[in-house]
């Protein structure tokens, strides 16, 4: 044990004095089967999102906010003050990096260079919104959280920090978890969304689960009797990031062209087969930086819409339901309450989003928030992850997304 763990260690500790010296980027897949000609080291690998960010020749600055029930977040600012104010909010266990660690064609820049003044969220619990007033940061009471408490306070605070910044109406951009949380922010707090929002963009929309692919229906059965277990184990939370979780993924899935290959294809399994739209260059960074802590609630709370097929509040079994809602059965969000505008921007091999999913939730909307329709990515095998990571994002959703931006029906 003892020599086994040090082993660990070594390896860890000389792939880190590796990584400042060796190419770790190449422009094309077969490339990486040697990493000399057309390999580079991108030191985007390495680093964290405001060095990426002024790296890439933009200004950037942050923020904190303590949330009423005193979590502390991070929110980054690509100031461009006076210019109208978009805040852009990542999914599950992903942080704001994921707009930041794509080159240029990344969202946080294809945004500002539009003209806006660009603000970056972070929900509780990723690297960037760690901290806590009083909570050990390694405790379930920490973890016992879902997206319930991302809309309910972290956009609350977030929202209400660049409202008070900007005194301007904010374009509210959500990816997958943050469109989810969106919908929540807005049910739970009507006076406030109306004041400080705009329209809510969602990308890779976030509601219903009721008609997924086999693999979730059965991942989310599955989850359910274990999840009591991992949560003791995990103190209530997966994929926190770790140097050895790092040296995992560049040793397993970025060693070489074949294992690259593996990797993705074991992804997109999952999120849907796109292996076209993977980009060499910029997947080891994308791979490395996006990946971060999700609590094993909000995993749980995902899996009972998928279970129950229902937009619901966390669903504590019929007597603590009864303690917390009055009600055994927890309660529906009711998205007859959904009162700010919204633009569904969604991808026909999304496994997550799918069509009919997206569909359905577009139908139950009420008829002032659609005015503005929706938006089929005009690529076949678009799926979940390509909302943050593909080759013609730019192109496929970024731009028309700016051009939506310019004269939206509010
Ligand atoms: C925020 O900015 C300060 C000052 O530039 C810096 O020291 C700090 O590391 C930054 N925080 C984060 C989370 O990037
Ligand atoms: C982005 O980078 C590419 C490659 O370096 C370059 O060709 C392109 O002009 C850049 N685009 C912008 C908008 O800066
Ligand atoms: C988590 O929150 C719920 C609801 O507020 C509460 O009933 C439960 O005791 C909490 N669990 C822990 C471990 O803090
Ligand atoms: C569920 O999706 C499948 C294909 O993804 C479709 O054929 C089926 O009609 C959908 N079912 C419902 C109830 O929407
Ligand atoms: C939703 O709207 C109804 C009717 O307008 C109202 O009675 C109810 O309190 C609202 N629900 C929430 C969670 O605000």
């Amino acid at each position: 044990m003892f020599l086994y763990s040090n082993t660990i260690l070594i390896l860890i500790f000389s792939s880190i004095l590796i990584r400042a010296q060796q190419n770790n980027v190449c422009k094309e897949f077969i490339q990486y089967m040697t990493k000399t000609d057309g390999c580079y080291y991108n030191p985007d690998q390495n680093t964290e999102l405001p060095d990426i960010v002024k790296r890439m020749g933009y200004p950037v600055e942050n923020y904190t906010v303590t949330t009423d029930d005193s979590y502390i977040l991070t929110v980054f600012r690509i100031p461009r003050p006076g210019a109208k104010p978009v805040f852009v909010q990542h999914g599950i266990s992903v942080s704001a990096i994921c707009f930041t660690d794509t080159l240029n064609d990344s969202l946080a820049y294809v945004l500002y260079d539009a003209g806006y003044d660009v603000w970056l969220g972070n929900f509780r619990g990723n690297r960037y919104a760690n901290k806590h007033v009083f909570l050990n940061t390694d405790t379930l009471a920490y973890w016992n959280f879902s997206f319930h408490e991302m809309g309910k306070y972290d956009l609350k605070s977030q929202l209400g920090l660049v409202y008070e910044e900007t005194n301007q109406k904010i374009y509210y951009i959500g990816y997958s978890m943050g469109t989810t949380a969106s919908y929540i922010y807005n049910i739970l707090h009507p006076e406030e969304s109306l004041q400080k929002l705009n329209i809510m963009v969602s990308l890779a929309p976030i509601a219903y689960l009721r008609n997924m692919s086999e693999i979730f229906e059965s991942l989310a059965e599955l989850w359910m009797p274990l999840e009591p277990e991992i949560s003791t184990i995990t103190h209530g939370v997966v994929q926190q990031r770790s140097e050895f979780s790092t040296f995992l993924t560049e040793t397993l899935c970025l060693s070489n062209t074949i294992t690259m290959f593996i990797c993705q294809v074991f992804t997109q399994s999952f999120v849907g087969m796109d292996l076209e739209q993977l980009r060499a260059e910029t997947l080891p960074i994308v791979s490395v930086q996006n990946p971060d802590a999700a609590s094993t609630k909000t995993i749980t709370h995902y899996a009972q819409f998928v279970n129950s097929k229902r937009f619901q509040y966390f669903d504590y079994g019929r007597t603590a339901n009864t303690r917390i809602y009055g009600d055994p059965i927890a309660p529906l969000y009711d998205i007859s309450n959904i009162t700010i505008p919204i633009y569904l921007m969604h991808g026909e091999n999304d496994q997550l989003a799918t069509m009919s999913n997206v569909e359905n939730f577009f139908k139950d909307l009420p008829e002032s928030t659609k005015k503005n329709g929706k938006f089929l990515v005009p690529y076949k095998k678009f799926n979940h992850l390509d909302f943050i990571s593909a080759k013609d994002q730019k192109s496929l959703l970024y731009d028309p997304l700016v051009n939506f931006l310019k004269n939206p029906i509010l």
